[in-house]
């Protein structure tokens, strides 16, 4: 049998794609290449040793997905193919609808169709919104969501749920990821944005190679240690085997189920920025700047229930993901080269 990775050429899909293959599952892509390069699955072949199928598709070209359902023996689809620049979503709302909502409608008709009814799905801390008190654990309200994109995960996940009430053949994990950073150890894949990176990672790795002249720090009078925005960075390597220990458990369970993968602490912008700066040798000259709008001062996971049902936690230092997306963004100065 063989597990359909939506999305599997991006930056989590393509490390979740080498963990799959070292644990010895069949493997298929499915990707559009909206934001990602057919590159990336050429490296994931080369580290790992292995070919897989690597399908160019849209989640919401129904026929092109069934043709890969008949085509290929799959029994579980692991979902990561969507849009995610918050701040382009609040200007292409219905873009946004349209290619992560509609596509996962679409999808979910073709399992449902092809008789395939396990997902591990893509959803994002950012469904806890700025009510709850750290540290956020699954069983908290979700919603007041400040941007489309954000609300896309959070209807999403709804939509799951309700899926899961109405035909209970259906296993569903809902993986709320919390700041994804770092790159394999190979140097080889990585984060690739296109353009001016929006994260505080790849923007701190582009002044680190020369390709921007400083950081902004957005906001320095936070309630944190050090008044700087305080996130829980977890490495994608970690990330990626976490996809793993949920698909085994999908597999088994029946219903949904929802897991926080973060690390469990917090670490502010200046303290990342000093991580960065022992981990790769390079200074990295900044900028106080106003706060970002939509953004909160603290959010880390309670990531308790992951290791406790999943067996599954963070091992990996945010001096490691420093030092390998140090290594990745050094080898890789233009990403694929996109
Ligand atoms: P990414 O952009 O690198 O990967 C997403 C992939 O989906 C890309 O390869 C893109 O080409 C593809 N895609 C987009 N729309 C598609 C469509 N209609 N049909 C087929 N393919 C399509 O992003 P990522 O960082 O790897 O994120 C993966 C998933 O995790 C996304 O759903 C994202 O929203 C979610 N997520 C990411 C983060 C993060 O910080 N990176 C945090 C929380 C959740
Ligand atoms: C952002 C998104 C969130 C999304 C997540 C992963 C917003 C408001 N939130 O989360 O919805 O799920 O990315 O894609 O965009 N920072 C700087 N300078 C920068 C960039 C960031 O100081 O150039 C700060 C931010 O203010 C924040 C921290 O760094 O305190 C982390 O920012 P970022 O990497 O963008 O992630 P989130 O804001 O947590």
């Amino acid at each position: 049998m063989a597990i359909l990775i939506t999305g599997g050429a991006g930056y989590i899909g393509s490390h979740t794609c080498l963990e799959l293959l070292a644990a010895g599952e069949e493997i298929v892509v499915l990707d559009n290449f909206v934001n990602a390069s057919p590159v990336a699955c050429e490296r994931v072949r080369r580290i790992a040793g292995k070919d897989f199928p690597v399908v160019t598709c849209d989640i919401r070209d129904a026929n092109g997905l069934r043709r890969v359902f008949d085509r290929y023996p799959v029994d579980a689809v692991i979902h990561f193919a969507g849009l995610k620049a918050v701040g382009e979503s609040v200007k292409k709302p219905l873009e946004y609808y349209d290619n992560n909502i509609g596509g996962t409608v679409c999808l979910l008709n073709v399992m449902r169709e092809k008789g395939v009814k396990t997902m591990v799905f893509s959803s994002s801390a950012t469904v806890y919104g700025a009510s709850n008190p750290v540290p956020f654990r699954e069983d908290m309200p979700t919603g007041g969501t400040t941007n489309p994109y954000g609300t896309t995960k959070f209807f999403i996940e709804q939509i799951l749920k309700d899926l899961c009430v109405s035909d209970p053949e259906w296993s569903v994990s809902l993986l709320r990821y919390f700041n994804p950073i770092g790159a394999h150890e190979s140097g080889l894949i990585g984060e690739a944005p296109n353009g001016i990176p929006n994260n505080l990672m790849p923007y701190i790795a582009q002044v680190a190679v020369g390709k921007r002249e400083k950081l902004f720090v957005f906001g320095n009078d936070y309630p944190t240690s050090d008044g700087t925005g305080v996130r829980d960075y977890i490495h994608v390597v970690d990330l990626a085997k976490g996809h793993l220990s949920a698909l085994q458990r999908a597999r088994t369970v029946h219903g949904c189920e929802i897991f926080n993968l973060g690390t469990g602490k917090g670490v502010s912008v200046l303290e990342l920025l000093s991580a960065f700066q022992k981990a790769s040798g390079v200074q990295i000259p900044y900028e106080i700047a106003p706060r970002r709008t939509g953004d909160i001062a603290v959010c880390y996971a309670d990531a308790s229930k992951a290791e406790t049902v999943l067996g599954w936690k963070a091992e990996r230092s945010t001096f490691d993901a420093c030092r390998d997306t140090w290594r990745w963004q050094k080898n890789n100065p233009d990403g694929y080269g996109l």
